[in-house]
């Protein structure tokens, strides 16, 4: 008999899934394994996490609902399909949660879909006049005026198109998807426009969109292969996680799912070159009344929202005594700070709204249900603030029985760029009960 102590492939399997393997599964946590994922490609959305893990969590669980508030670009939606459950996503960002419905359209007819490319690749070529976005921003991301108004008129071929079917969502997205690509400004890690650097690669938008139009084409044949015809069903509600509206009393019997973390990235500016490209809004200022609906985890969403608010509130009580020196330690920082942000604000609204998601989490789940929070903790000024723990505590607050927490990396964070030296994690918040 065998004395070896080496894992079962299942044990393994499931320390990885889990959080709980040697040197950390850093993938898990990031977008970039879907890239080579059938559907899950078509719009690279970097706040995003690995589909292979949440199907297989689900799988683990043998769930039959599971519920994401904060669905992003569909990743937990699509992997639910694949593992026939049912699903329903929630995303606050309107463009967003097109994307993610877009995406979930690939049941759509693939010919259809290239017949309908063609059609837009000859209106764009008669050569019409476009309106040029008068946006400063698009002058330095597209500086070679002939590809910019090549880009314009297919985006005009496509905006035609608008509103007639199914496949002319698909249109939008395959244009949304190349925008980027067809301009030399450079990006950053995730979505900002870096209108200063270059990168090496310029697509050309004709033959960008006839490619990108054949991916989703051949996506959608292959995920009818792996998928099957019938798909379980799910939903993208355009909706905001503090209430999640229009989602049934005791619905899911899971949730899987990564809210934003608590460290100032801008979710209102993550598709401002495409929202102006597109005509949607003009520039910078239009964007305020997004910010007022995203959750509080960046200083520019706060506008004139008070913290006393949420300091006073008895949602904020099981940790109440662990914020307020953070926070008033933070005011203090703040003043010594050539920036001036008010992270201490910030943080108030962050677990005062997570709070909310948590009472509408406990709401519209079954009881014994099972989440799991794919979140990093945070650092402002070098402040360290508990994330995990005290979203475990609001959590248990809302009437959950437990929580724990498993590491999966380590982070080199945006606050560790900015020269603060507090070691910062990310892993797998679990809430039952
Ligand atoms: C970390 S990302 C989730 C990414 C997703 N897991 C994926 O794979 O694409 C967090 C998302 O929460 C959304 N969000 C922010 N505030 C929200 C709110 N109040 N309600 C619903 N969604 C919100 C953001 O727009 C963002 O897309």
């Amino acid at each position: 008999m065998s004395t070896l102590m080496v894992p079962s492939f299942t044990e393994a399997t499931e320390r990885h899934l889990l959080g709980a393997a040697e040197g950390g599964s850093r993938n898990t946590t990031t977008f970039a394994d879907n890239m080579k994922l059938p559907v899950h490609r078509w719009f690279r959305y970097s706040a995003g996490y690995s589909a292979e893990w949440a199907g297989s969590l689900m799988r683990h669980w043998g769930v039959e609902r599971v519920l994401d508030p904060f669905s992003g670009s569909g990743t937990t939606c699509l992997a639910a399909q694949e593992q026939k459950v049912e699903s329903t996503g929630t995303e606050v960002h309107p463009m967003v949660a097109r994307i993610a419905r877009t995406k979930l359209l690939w049941t759509e007819d693939p010919d259809e879909l290239r017949d309908r490319v063609g059609d837009v690749l000859r209106v764009a070529a008669l050569g019409r006049a476009v309106e040029v976005p008068t946006a400063p921003l698009i002058a330095k991301c597209f500086p070679d005026t002939e590809a910019l108004h090549d880009l314009l008129r297919i985006r005009d071929a496509v905006l035609e198109q608008e509103g007639r079917d199914n496949i002319a969502e698909l249109l939008w997205l395959a244009f949304v998807s190349i925008i980027r690509a067809c301009s030399p400004a450079g990006t950053a890690q995730w979505q900002y426009v870096l209108p200063n650097r270059t990168k090496s690669r310029v697509a050309e938008p004709r033959s960008a969109f006839e490619a990108a139009g054949e991916l989703f084409a051949s996506d959608m044949e292959m995920r009818r292969f792996l998928v099957g015809d019938e798909p379980a069903r799910t939903t993208v509600l355009h909706t905001d996680a503090r209430t999640l509206r229009d989602v049934a009393d005791e619905w899911a019997d899971a949730v899987i799912t990564s809210p934003p973390y608590a460290n100032n990235y801008d979710y209102a500016d993550t598709l401002r070159l495409e929202q102006i490209l597109l005509g949607e809004i003009e520039g910078w200022k239009d964007l305020r009344p997004l910010r007022e609906v995203l959750l509080r985890s960046a200083t520019q969403n706060m506008g004139r929202w008070k913290a006393e608010e949420a300091l006073d509130s008895p949602l904020l009580s099981p940790i109440i005594d662990e914020l307020r020196p953070v926070y008033d330690e933070l005011a203090e920082v703040r003043k010594g700070r050539a920036g001036n942000k008010a992270y201490n604000v910030m943080l108030a609204g962050y677990f005062y709204d997570n709070a909310q998601v948590f009472r509408a989490l406990r709401q519209k789940t079954k009881p014994g249900a099972k989440v799991c929070y794919v979140v990093g903790d945070s650092a402002p000024y070098g402040v360290h603030a508990p994330v995990e723990k005290w979203l475990g505590k609001l959590a248990v607050d809302s009437g959950f029985a437990s929580w724990s927490f498993s590491k999966v990396r380590d982070r080199n964070t945006k606050w560790k760029n900015r020269k603060h030296s507090h070691p910062l994690h990310e892993g797998y918040l679990w809430i039952e009960g």
